[in-house]
């Protein structure tokens, strides 16, 4: 284990398994359907690239980042960034993958974006679900685990930048986010 984590919630063979069960809902879903994935960086890269290589359905892959500033472990203000041209969006169904679904600014902002961009419907499938700190009344599609009011890193999701790279996820030690201001996520 990362000597940064107070302890691992979801081990990587967990992950993948869980992923195996969220493909099979997500391919059903879409079965016979054109479709566009549009993943939110950073966090989503990991988890996106595990899930549509499980994926036997005919699909098209987009991205857009988005960032939220506040301190690193509540989020504030969001900016939307490298939105998709409308011809790539415009007339299609659209899955956004996100890393987390917390306090759901960022799903239902960017989801406002892409259907104001032209898609005719937006799906939302995370890898995390934290209904505890949900503002906006937003529920994701799909989603592989839901998790308690703790702030987590690894597979993808990070702090402070760090820890994306980590095949697990883990609970960060207390001591380790306090105090600390800077923005992004
Ligand atoms: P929301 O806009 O509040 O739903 O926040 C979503 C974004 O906040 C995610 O895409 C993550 O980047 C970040 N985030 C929320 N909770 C955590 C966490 O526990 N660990 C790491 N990032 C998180
Ligand atoms: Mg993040």
């Amino acid at each position: 284990m990362h000597r940064d984590l107070e302890r691992i919630l979801f081990s990587e063979s967990e992950i993948l398994a869980g992923i195996d069960r969220l493909s099979v809902e997500v391919s059903e879903v879409y079965s016979g359907v054109e479709f566009t994935v549009v993943a939110i960086l950073k966090g989503s890269c990991i988890f996106v690239a595990d899930l549509v290589r499980r994926l036997p359905n005919p699909l098209e892959m987009a991205f857009v980042a988005a960032r939220s500033y506040g301190d690193h472990t509540t989020s504030g203000e969001l900016d939307i960034d490298l939105l998709p041209a409308e011809s790539e969006l415009s007339g299609r169904r659209l899955l956004l993958v996100d890393d987390i679904l917390d306090t759901g600014r960022t799903l239902f902002h960017v989801r406002t974006a892409l259907l104001d961009r032209g898609a005719t419907e937006v799906r939302t499938c995370v890898f995390l679900d934290k209904p505890a700190r949900r503002v906006i009344d937003i529920e994701a599609d799909f989603r592989v685990f839901e998790v308690e009011d703790q702030f987590v890193v690894g597979y993808g999701l990070d702090h402070a930048g760090r820890y994306r790279n980590l095949p697990f996820v883990g609970i960060l030690r207390p001591e380790l986010i306090e105090g600390d201001q800077e923005a992004g996520r």
